[in-house]
């Protein structure tokens, strides 16, 4: 069984490789770019087939396939910050867009016999009324930002490409997702690195944030990989699937969470350039259908997420 991995050294994409590799059972492959940071991978890089590929170039991505010849497809590569998305639209557009297509149509023209996993978001569903909540997968999609609009065109071409080619394509939306390695502009990770800066005395005892009041819906990365194998191995190929705990912390939660594993007191300041011109209020999702389909379960508590999270932040 051979697997290639999209965006292998970002985030989810390293966790992804690291339980792939544990399975035993499968020869990993990752693509990545000539400006990619290795730095998550590193530990890994000896057990990984890494081949450099730009995904906005059709012709090199028609290449990479050509050679590796999947039999599972993670497509994980994205321009996946939503402030980046205000600044950059059309970038993050044509970026998250692009990428997909030229797989997609590789996949179609080289007659792949692989299956293909699309990690959608539930940013998706983006403007979410109360009595919405948890979210399942057939309310309606309010995209409240670019990256979400991104992510929904990504959720439809897997969906169109399916109905049109036959070609099993599984899309998940997952939740927000968090844990070592958590890039550090993501609020998680952003609390937990000032959090982990004031300790040293690199930082004054003061913690910059942004919107507090938006709830979020957390797992831990390492239970949402887990899940993106079992995607592919018992989801229906069409389908789309949500993946969430099911609980939401609105983010101040989740920074008294980080702040319980210190002993600094710090001040907590309201910084203009966090805010955005408008915030998902509330995302808590259903994953019945998955775990039913898949028996999968979170298995990772919030709590011990974020301690994980905190003390990467205190050995990087
Ligand atoms: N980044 C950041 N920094 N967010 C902050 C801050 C801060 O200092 N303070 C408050 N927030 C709030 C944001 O306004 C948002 O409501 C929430 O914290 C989470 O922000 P992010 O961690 O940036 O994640 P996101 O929810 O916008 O998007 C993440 O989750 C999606 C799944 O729902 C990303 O991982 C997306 O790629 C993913 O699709």
């Amino acid at each position: 069984m051979r697997a290639l991995v999209t965006g292998i050294t970002g985030f989810a994409g390293s966790h992804l490789a690291e339980y792939l590799i544990s399975r035993g059972d499968v020869e990993v492959c990752g693509t990545f770019r000539v400006r990619s940071n290795m730095d998550l991978l590193k530990h890994l890089t000896d057990q990984i087939h890494l081949v450099e590929c730009e995904l906005r170039d059709p012709h090199s991505v028609h290449l990479m396939l050509k050679e590796i010849q999947p039999d599972l497809i993670f497509h994980l590569a994205a321009q996946s910050f939503v402030p980046t998305s205000w600044n950059s639209p059309s970038e993050t557009l044509v970026n998250n867009l692009v990428c997909q297509i030229h797989i997609l149509e590789a996949v179609r023209k080289l007659d792949l016999n692989c299956k293909i996993h699309i990690a959608c978001s539930s940013e998706e569903y983006g403007l979410v009324y109360p009595h919405e909540t948890p979210v399942k997968e057939n309310n309606p999609l309010r995209p409240l930002n670019p990256y979400a609009v991104s992510k929904i065109a990504q959720d439809y071409l897997g969906f169109q490409y399916f109905q049109s080619y036959g070609i099993p394509i599984i899309r998940t939306r997952t939740f927000n997702h968090t844990g070592p390695g958590r890039g550090e502009y993501f609020v998680t990770s952003n609390f937990a690195k000032q959090i982990a800066q004031i300790e040293r005395g690199l930082q004054p005892p003061k913690v910059l944030v942004g919107n507090l009041q938006a709830k979020r819906d957390f797992s831990d990365v390492r239970d949402i990989v887990k899940a993106y194998w079992l995607a592919l191995e018992h989801g229906d190929a069409g389908e789309v699937y949500n993946l969430s705990s099911g609980t939401a912390y609105t983010i101040e939660q989740v920074l008294q969470t980080l702040l319980s594993f210190t002993d600094v007191k710090v001040a907590i300041e309201v910084d203009a350039d966090r805010l955005r011109p408008s915030d998902v209020e509330i995302l808590v999702g259903d994953s019945s259908a998955f775990r039913a389909k898949t028996g999968w379960a979170p298995q990772i508590p919030f709590a011990t997420t974020m301690h994980d999270l905190l003390n990467y932040w205190r050995i990087v």
